[in-house]
């Protein structure tokens, strides 16, 4: 087939470098054509034989084999996507730093095409302040790198450094590819995203809650991801996995997510308030299970106000220039309500909802209109959450501040 993407596959040397296989596996599978060039030493832990059967294609490491197809120029120059799964600290470095001293790294820089890498590295390694250098420098100019999983390492440490889960990675590459070459319109930025519902605590074993899923705030934040963003999501009580690329901070209550909001916007272009904040919390907490008396009416629940996390972010503003988004979810005259909470709580866009027992919340898909401070009103028909989160997006984009 002669019009099938065309993906590199970059592969560094790394323990990970297995768990590129299935990666691979999910590419080819899906109709791209995928030419795997790995490191010398990624050689070491998978070897060309396994490369070569998993892509149909031949693999090569260094610039010096068939010279005459000027392979390091040629393999970039053609392809829609480039991956580097995974992507070691030495690689990064060098992508950085734009040596070129094999068919990789040579290939990263001829390619102008989307480039994700997928690092994967010792907790250590990745914390160190040349290794968050280089990652802001291929993230200012336009590459999209996901934040690395948290949890089992080499050996017997834990921690951040794990290659992110192959078939995470493969959506973003999905999503890198949609959206085609060009610099991703989110790169270099910091964005902010709560996703979920708050749990406020009664007593050891009972919370009031919500019915929010955290589907929309995940879409914002994988959408994000694909268009080049470092992302924190703040996420409260959804049970789902953490999304490849974002650092994901957990959260239980209103007052845990505010504490962690106001913490992370403090470098960031923008946040969105996906999430649903309970307005109202528990008076007291009992610290023991609260018990029925035979006979006895139940107490009456004493609630205080939680502060509108939203209505704060979109006055303090530590970044000028900061957008904010917020959510509404509304049943009743949903526009009209719609506008008067977007003055209310002082957003520069807020993403209107209907919401019902089967409508929007834990739905896939869901239909909104988002309106802007400035008197705009985009009408989202009914898709994907992952089409309103790029809705959301657009929107977002010619609003940041100057970088
Ligand atoms: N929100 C917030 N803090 C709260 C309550 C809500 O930050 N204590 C945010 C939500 O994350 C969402 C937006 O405010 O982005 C709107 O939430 P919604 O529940 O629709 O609005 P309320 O403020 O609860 O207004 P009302 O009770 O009038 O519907």
């Amino acid at each position: 087939m002669a019009d099938r993407p065309k993906v590199v596959l970059g592969v560094a040397g790394g323990i990970a470098a297995y768990k590129a296989c299935e990666l691979l596996r999910r590419l080819t599978e899906s109709g791209h054509e995928v030419t795997v060039v790995p490191t010398a030493s990624a050689l070491h832990f998978v070897g060309e034989a396994t490369w070569s059967a998993l892509s149909g294609r031949p693999v090569s490491t260094e610039v010096w084999k068939d010279v005459h197809e000027v392979p390091h120029v040629r393999t970039g120059k053609a392809a829609d996507l480039v991956v580097v799964a995974p992507a070691t600290a030495d690689l990064l470095a060098k992508a950085a730093h734009g040596l070129a001293d094999d068919l990789l790294t040579n290939t990263l820089l001829t390619a102008r095409c989307p480039v994700v890498f997928a690092p994967a590295m010792h907790t250590e390694m990745w914390e160190h302040p040349a290794t968050r250098e280089n990652v802001a420098t291929l993230r200012r100019r336009g590459a999209i790198v996901v934040e690395p999983a948290v949890g089992r390492l080499t050996g017997v440490d834990t921690g951040k450094g794990r290659l992110p889960d192959p078939g995470e990675i493969f959506e973003v590459c999905r999503r890198a590819l949609a959206r085609g070459a060009g610099e991703p319109d989110l790169a270099g930025r910091h964005v902010v995203i709560s996703a979920g519902g708050t749990r406020e605590p009664l007593d050891p074993v009972r919370f009031l809650g919500n019915r929010s899923s955290g589907k929309q705030g995940f879409a914002l934040a994988r959408t994000a991801v694909a268009r080049g963003a470092r992302v924190t999501l703040i996420e409260a009580n959804t049970g789902l996995a953490d999304p490849a690329g974002a650092d994901v901070v957990h959260v239980g209550t209103a007052l845990e997510l505010r504490d962690a909001a106001l913490k992370a916007v403090a470098d960031a272009d923008a946040v969105v308030m996906a999430a649903a904040v309970a307005d109202f919390r528990p008076a007291a907490y009992a610290t023991g299970k609260i018990k029925k008396k035979d006979g006895a009416e139940p107490a009456p629940l004493e609630l205080v106000r939680n502060p509108d996390i939203l209505a704060e972010l979109s006055a303090v503003r530590p970044v000028p220039g900061q957008v904010v988004v917020g959510f509404a979810a509304e049943t009743d005259d949903v526009l009209d309500n719609g506008r008067a909470k977007l003055r209310r709580k002082g957003c520069d866009l807020l993403v209107v909802n209907e919401v019902g027992v089967d409508k929007t919340f834990g739905a896939a898909e869901s239909e909104a209109v988002v309106l802007a401070a400035d008197g705009g009103e985009t009408v989202v028909p009914y898709g994907p959450k992952e089409a309103l989160a790029d809705t959301v997006w657009d929107l977002v984009a010619p609003r940041l501040p100057r970088s």
